[in-house]
């Protein structure tokens, strides 16, 4: 293949951005936040029993948002009450009915996106734009996506009827809230269970305000309830007896500590953990586009995914080209700002996660591996780190074995399609992976050997309600999505 000639220095300038200075384009829609949100039970916004409340800051610049309410066992008991309560009227309503407040509360949602979207992406750090393209379009489409099965669990699985299991208890993590919410809320719902959903302490206020949607769309108390608080509050929600099955999604540690405690008991679980995903890019890959592919594989949402395409395979007859064109790319990548809507990487969730990320990242260098960053400026106040790759990373490596849950790619390189695999697999993991060649055959092949729930070809990060999302191994069980995840929500009778 003949190599291009290097554009001279002003136009390389012009072409990679070095002359581009962007004008602040902040989103200037209202978030309409209260100073304080309270729990949700019953149809009501309720005081906690604890009397406390907890602060939510904003990543994007450490300030205090509002307070929330701790919930303490005492309150996750009223709340199962109130679920308790409201299961024998939902679950006997016509699926045709259910699917009617589905429906509404899509609507609803996509008529306050905007609002949702800004709430979101200051409580929590993402850049706006994915907050608006991304995180409110999907969970929107999460429950259309489920009104439509709500009158249609009998062809689910044919020959056999579907039973809701009764009370579920719901806890989710904060890197995506609202698109967690849905995803756990729209199949429960559908398939007539009521709930107690308990979102992360970090990032509460979209599910409280998501309340607020519920009321509007006329939902029958206590179908829906929110608890919020710390992981206390989680661990009453996991060990409340009337909790007919749990789902969760957050860290491998919590997950298997849940395991641990439902173990003899009849509760069912799904588990929706962590991951070290493999992004394996073949010699005969286009090029230009697996970058891109990398790009988003990694940074999207400041690599707070747990399906991110962390570790990434090369090919070695490419490993330097490829390094080179991600070094490039990863000058064009604007950190900043989350509200502003030209911001590709925006803050760090919690001051605790951005140790955990330097923390590792200084395991990355001790242990020997070469670490890149961007030339960028970070804003002074809030959490935020800047785009970060490491080449020269082995197998032993912490950062290639460890989830980051940041902005940070180790890359590792193969000869063979077999090391590939092999190392792909290495890994606690299998939660997803990422397969860049000009070979259907290859892909096919890969996919068939990859130990991993989720495989993108020639792309990445690709959601779409009806497709089962989960994992193997230590990234969890259960699916979540398609006739799969709705399939966890009932039981065949
Ligand atoms: P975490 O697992 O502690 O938090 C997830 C949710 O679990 C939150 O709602 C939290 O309040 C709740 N929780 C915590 N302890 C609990 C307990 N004993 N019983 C019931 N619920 C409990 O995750 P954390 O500490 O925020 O993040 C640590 C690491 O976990 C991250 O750096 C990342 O590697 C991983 N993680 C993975 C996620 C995923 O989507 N797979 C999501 C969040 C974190
Ligand atoms: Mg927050």
């Amino acid at each position: 293949m003949a190599t291009k000639k290097a554009p001279r220095t002003a136009e390389r300038e012009l072409l990679f951005g070095n002359l581009w200075d962007y004008d602040p384009a902040p989103e200037t829609a209202q978030p309409h936040l209260d100073t304080r949100y309270e729990l949700f039970i019953g149809g009501k916004f309720t005081k906690p029993r604890s009397k406390k409340y907890f602060p939510s800051l904003s990543p994007r610049d450490a300030s205090h948002l509002a307070d929330i309410a701790h919930a303490n066992a005492t309150d996750v008991d009223a709340a199962y009450q109130a679920a308790a309560n409201a299961f024998p009227a939902w679950s006997k309503l016509p699926g045709a009915e259910r699917g009617k407040y589905l429906y509404r509360i899509a609507r609803l949602l996509q008529d306050r996106a905007r609002e949702f979207a800004v709430a979101e992406t200051l409580d929590g750090g993402k850049p706006i734009k994915e907050a608006r393209d991304f995180d409110l379009p999907m969970a929107a489409a999460h429950f259309f996506y489920h009104a439509g099965w709500a009158d249609k669990l009998a062809y689910a699985t044919p020959g056999k009827n579907l039973a809701p299991l009764g009370v579920v208890g719901q806890i989710i993590p904060w890197n995506f809230p609202l698109l967690m919410l849905a995803w756990k809320l729209a199949p429960a719902l559908a398939c007539g269970n009521t709930v107690v959903l308990k979102p992360a302490e970090t990032t509460s206020i979209t599910c409280i305000k998501f309340a607020t949607l519920l009321l509007e769309a006329g939902l029958p108390p206590g179908v829906v309830n929110f608890v919020t608080g710390p992981g206390d509050t989680g661990k009453a929600v996991v060990q409340h007896p009337l909790a007919k099955k749990i789902a969760f999604t957050g860290s491998t540690a919590v997950g298997k500590w849940i395991q641990h405690t439902l173990a003899g008991s009849s509760k069912r679980l799904t588990l929706e953990l962590g991951g070290k995903a493999a992004n394996i890019i073949f010699e005969d890959a286009p090029l230009d586009q697996a970058v891109e592919g990398i790009i988003n594989a990694i940074f999207f949402n400041q690599g707070h995914v747990c399906c991110a395409g962390s570790r990434l395979l090369v090919q070695e007859s490419i490993a330097d080209q490829v390094l080179a064109k991600l070094k490039n790319r990863l000058r064009t990548l604007r950190v900043g700002d989350p509200l502003d809507k030209n911001t590709d990487i925006g803050a760090i969730n919690s001051s605790q996660q951005l140790a955990k990320i330097q923390e590792l990242c200084a395991a990355g260098v001790a242990e020997g591996a070469e670490m890149h960053q961007p030339d960028c400026s970070l804003p002074t106040n809030g959490y935020y780190f800047p785009p970060t790759i490491f080449s020269g990373v082995s197998l032993s490596h912490r950062i290639a074995r460890e989830e980051i849950f940041g902005p940070v790619l180790s890359i590792l390189t193969f000869r063979t399609p077999e090391e590939a695999i092999e190392k792909a697999n290495n890994t606690c993991y299998g939660l997803s992976a990422g397969v860049w060649t000009d070979k259907g055959s290859r892909i096919l092949r890969m996919a068939t050997q990859l130990k991993a729930g989720v495989i993108w070809a020639n792309t990445y990060n690709k959601f779409d309600p009806t497709s089962p999302f989960g994992g193997y191994k230590e990234s969890g069980f259960g699916r979540e999505g398609g006739r799969q995840g709705l399939l966890d929500y009932a039981e065949c009778v």
